[in-house]
């Protein structure tokens, strides 16, 4: 399918894991991309790896984070390929700790990165949209943000808010075509999540236990994020907004309490509290 030619699509975190998945569909679709990514190699080479399937790629550091950065990105964006029509805030990183020692630099750090980021992305993008007379925002949300798990604070209460942040904005400028929708992903395979698998003594039996939280029976790949993620930004999603997707192999479906024993200290999803996965959030 070739749904997106003719838009230009920013995806944060767009060089690795479900970014990467989403910057390689949405090239394949047509669209040209450009992956903004803190670490510059790391972008150029999934956009070296577009490029050479025949897709339009553009990798840009930045640290989603600092405001000029954003400034910069769709500068550099509009000057490459012209102004934004599609974006796509990706970009997260998980803050598990227990809340009576969470410092208040952990907090700022993760509502810094999985909800504010999103906000000042858009409203950078937004004026480009509503100047063409629409486009398409799309955040990458969780099954964190309608369930709260414990031992994972304060991740669910920012990815709660980046669902707020979806409606609001839809309601904001749905009639001016400008579609805000969240995906909400299960378990997905990425580094992160393989190398959360790695600190188990049998990181294989972890890997089919957290497969097992799922109605369906497995984690997800990235690949089946980036394909709802296209849906959304193609004119077939053209009466979707304000729509927080669970792209998640019906764990929210399940997750109620059944199926999730909770182990104080460690959590239901054997997580294990006191640790600040600020580590995991990639380059
Ligand atoms: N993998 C999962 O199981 C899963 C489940 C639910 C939701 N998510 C969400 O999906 C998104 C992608 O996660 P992923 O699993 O692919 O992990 P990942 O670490 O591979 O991707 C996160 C991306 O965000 C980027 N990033 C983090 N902080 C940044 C910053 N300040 N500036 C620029 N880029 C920054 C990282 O460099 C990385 O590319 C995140 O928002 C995450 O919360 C992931």
């Amino acid at each position: 399918m070739r749904r997106l030619v003719g838009q230009v699509a920013i995806v944060t975190g767009g060089g690795q894991g479900i970014g990467g998945a989403i910057s390689r569909r949405f090239a394949s679709e047509g669209a040209r991309v450009v992956l903004a990514q803190r670490t510059l190699p790391v972008a150029e080479a999934m956009a070296a790896q577009i490029r050479a399937a025949g897709g339009d790629a553009l990798a840009v550091r930045a640290d989603v984070t600092q405001r000029t950065d954003i400034d910069a990105l769709v500068a550099r964006t509009v000057e490459a390929f012209g102004p934004p029509t599609v974006l796509v805030n990706n970009a997260g990183i998980a803050v598990f700790q227990d809340p009576l020692t969470l410092t208040t630099e952990q907090w700022a750090r993760c509502f810094a990165t999985d909800l504010d980021a999103a906000w000042w992305l858009s409203q950078a993008v937004l004026p480009h949209l509503l100047a063409n007379g629409g486009g398409s925002i799309i955040n990458i949300a969780s099954v964190h943000s309608f369930h709260i798990i414990p031992g994972c604070f304060p991740y669910p209460v920012a990815k709660h808010g980046l669902i707020g942040l979806t409606r609001a904005l839809a309601a904001e400028y749905s009639a001016r075509g400008v579609r805000v929708n969240a995906i909400c992903p299960g378990y997905i395979e990425t580094q992160n999540v393989v190398d959360y698998f790695a600190t188990f003594p049998d990181p294989a039996a972890e890997r089919i236990r957290c497969g097992g939280l799922h109605a369906i029976g497995r984690i997800g790949v990235p690949e089946e994020v980036a394909g709802p993620a296209a849906f959304l930004a193609s004119s077939d999603a053209s009466f979707v907004t304000g729509e927080a997707l669970m792209v998640d192999g019906g764990m929210s479906m399940v997750l109620n309490g059944h199926g999730l024993p909770f182990v104080p200290g460690v959590g239901p999803s054997g997580m294990t509290s006191g640790v600040d996965a600020t580590a995991t959030g990639g380059s």
